[in-house]
């Protein structure tokens, strides 16, 4: 339906690529203020930030330093005080809110902590519903969601509600409600962080498998250092500001294997 921003069937960085896209996300002195005067706080604090098609990324730091704000801001849901936000070329602050609101449902998914699912909905109407909003029709909305469900392992749930599943399940709904629009990007604001710690592991490796085998590109807020393991990159934040920007070594195998269908 929409043209993908770039070839995610590669990795980022591909040998021989020619002349490189436009970065997915590119910050130049990104600052955001809340509130005024004495209650003025200032949640980032001019962030250069870059994220390449295909990468996964961790973000971290300690609790007010700007993690979300800055998922957020990525996300388009909150607009910066200063600064420039190019997506994919694209800068952000001259969009229009209905623009903002396109390229949210066209290129971006989101996965939240809370999972975010309609209660008394079933596993596949809430995966289906961002197909709703792009106007899909019910047959092709439904073949898709079943193929995402599908691709988390949720295959005979399509019919449970949230309350008849467990946490992890549940957060898988909410990653396939977040793939079925096959998004360039996704963002992930602590997505393990209700989930015991086997539950969490199964879904970093669901995370990395989309990463891996999809393109999807990742950028992931957690608070946990194990699973920031699973990315291919750390940002951490302090007070608004980025002061750890490193590559990991690449000696993560995504889990298992055949878990994904693809
Ligand atoms: N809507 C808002 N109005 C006023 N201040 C805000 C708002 N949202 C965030 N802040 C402030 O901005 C700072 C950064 O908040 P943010 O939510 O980005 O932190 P975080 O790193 O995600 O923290 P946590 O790990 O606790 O989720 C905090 O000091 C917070 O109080
Ligand atoms: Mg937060």
């Amino acid at each position: 339906m929409s043209p993908p921003i770039a070839d995610r069937t590669e990795r980022p960085r591909a040998e021989g690529e020619g002349a490189a896209p436009p970065a997915l996300v590119a910050f130049r002195g990104i600052t955001k203020i809340y509130g005024t005067g004495m209650a003025e706080v200032r949640a980032l604090d001019g962030v250069d930030l870059t994220i390449g098609a295909g990468e996964f990324v961790a973000i971290m730091g300690p609790s007010g330093s700007g993690k979300s704000t800055c998922l957020n801001m990525i996300g388009c849901l909150d607009t910066s005080t200063s600064g420039s936000y190019r997506f994919a070329g694209v800068e952000v602050g001259t969009l229009s809110r209905n623009q903002r609101a396109l390229l949210r449902r066209h290129y971006l998914g989101f996965v939240f902590q809370g999972y975010n699912l309609l209660k008394r909905t079933s596993a596949l109407e809430n995966v289906e519903m961002p197909l709703v909003y792009r106007r899909v029709p019910g047959r092709e909305r439904r073949r898709r969601a079943h193929e995402a469900l599908a691709a988390v392992g949720l295959q005979g749930r399509e019919h449970h509600t949230p309350a008849e599943l467990s946490g992890g399940q549940q957060q898988r709904v909410a990653v396939a409600r977040a793939i079925v629009t096959a998004p360039a990007l996704l963002l992930a604001d602590e997505p393990t962080g209700n989930l015991d710690s086997t539950t969490s592991r199964e879904i970093m490796d669901l995370l990395t498998e989309l990463n891996v085998e999809r393109g999807i590109t990742i950028a992931m807020v957690t608070h946990e250092e194990e699973m920031a393991t699973y990315a291919r990159r750390i940002v951490r934040f302090l007070d608004g500001r980025i002061v750890v920007d490193r590559e990991r070594p690449a000696d993560r195998v995504p889990g298992g294997g055949g878990g994904l269908a693809v």
